[in-house]
């Protein structure tokens, strides 16, 4: 996490839910403190990891692949844009985070820590009572926006559009979860059951947030435009503005770049040389589309390569107990997107773009 632990040290050694308030001596806060830190750390470099690679799985097809270099996310350093595509990797990070603590603490990896028991033995609905152990989705919250939303600390309103999209993205675990019951009674006959709530496949909270990141809405500052680094002068115009955003929707201010071309100075590579997908049988609307997204939208032609994939076939069982595999190779085709041979006629669609750009 580079140099932004200590700040998120600092926020989390100046809570004092660790201890009760009369053992409190400068002592073990300087000791406690840290300890709690550390037993959190890991599973929040866990989470936010999860986050990132949910998020390439999500735009692997997509202009914007989530590329590191868009990945930077305090508004401190580096880049300070507030786009749709931000705005996501927000989200997903922070439900990356809060996903990891609940399940860690699910898992009894944590000492002060465990399922949620609060509405245990109460009935639930007709014919089922709460059980079993529901995920503890209040500790994950909480934990995870002690380090998450601590590398927010401008006052501007890239920070208060940040915090938002890491809220929505805590909000997209709750709403992903589903209960999860047992029968009982008589031979199974189920005439009781207990449930619990659980986490959804982090895949799922993905799914989801792609398409909140679909339908993110821009939020429009009234008069002032929105300058980078701007501070209270706007504070009144930011609570006015978010009014009217449910916190489960996220939110951007700033137009994205194209994300066709290269763009050094934003850490954009473009979509040359990226690989797409021809349909095959079992392949989505989303797959079968990619080779005209990231290669024709944008200019550039598909180029066929012919590459030898290494796998194992031939598999067979042998006593006692392993199973022998050959190695086979096998050509396939793949697709890239190639930049127009010098000389030769693009495109319309290509001209388009081209006279577009001029402009
Ligand atoms: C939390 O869970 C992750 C895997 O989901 C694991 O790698 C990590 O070690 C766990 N953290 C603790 C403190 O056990
Ligand atoms: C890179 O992006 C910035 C910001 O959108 C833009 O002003 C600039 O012209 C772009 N540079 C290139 C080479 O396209």
């Amino acid at each position: 996490m580079g140099p932004l632990d200590l700040r998120a040290l600092m926020v989390l050694s100046t809570c004092c839910h660790f201890s009760t308030a009369f053992a409190w001596t400068v002592n073990n806060f300087l000791m406690t403190g840290p300890k709690a830190f550390l037993t959190y750390a890991s599973s929040v470099q866990v989470g936010a990891k999860n986050g990132v690679q949910e998020c390439k799985h999500q735009f692997m097809l997509e202009k914007w692949n989530c590329p590191e270099s868009t990945l930077q996310l305090s508004t401190h350093k580096g880049l300070r844009s507030a786009t749709r595509e931000t705005s996501f990797v927000h989200a997903i990070s922070a439900a990356g985070v809060m996903y990891t603590l609940t399940k860690n603490c699910s898992m009894g990896d944590f000492d002060n820590c465990g399922c949620d028991d609060s509405r245990i033995g109460q009935t639930g609905g007709k014919g089922w009572i709460w059980g079993g152990c529901s995920d503890n989705v209040a500790f994950g919250e909480k934990i995870s926006k002690q380090f998450v939303d601590a590398l927010e600390d401008g006052h501007d309103s890239r920070a208060a559009v940040n915090l938002h999209n890491n809220e929505a993205g805590r909000l997209a675990i709750k709403a992903t979860m589903r209960k999860a019951c047992k029968c009982h009674g008589v031979s199974g006959s189920c005439n009781i059951q207990t449930c619990w709530m659980q986490l959804a496949d982090f895949r799922e909270v993905g799914n989801y947030l792609k398409m909140k990141h679909q339908q993110a809405k821009k939020l429009e500052m009234d008069k002032k435009p929105v300058r980078a680094g701007n501070s209270a002068d706007n504070r009144g115009g930011i609570v006015q503005a978010f009014k009217s955003i449910p916190p489960t929707e996220l939110i951007y201010l700033e137009d994205s770049p194209d994300y066709c071309f290269k763009n050094q100075s934003l850490g954009l590579q473009g979509t040359e040389g990226r690989e797409c997908v021809k349909g095959g049988k079992d392949a989505s609307q989303w797959e079968r589309k990619s080779c005209r997204r990231l290669c024709f939208d944008c200019g550039l032609r598909v180029a066929e390569k012919r590459v030898e994939v290494v796998s194992s076939c031939n598999c067979r069982f042998q006593w006692c107990c392993t199973v022998k595999c050959d190695k086979c190779k096998q050509v396939v085709t793949k697709y890239y997107c190639a930049r127009h041979e010098a000389g030769r006629k693009p495109q319309k669609k290509t001209k388009r773009r081209q006279r577009a750009r001029r402009h």
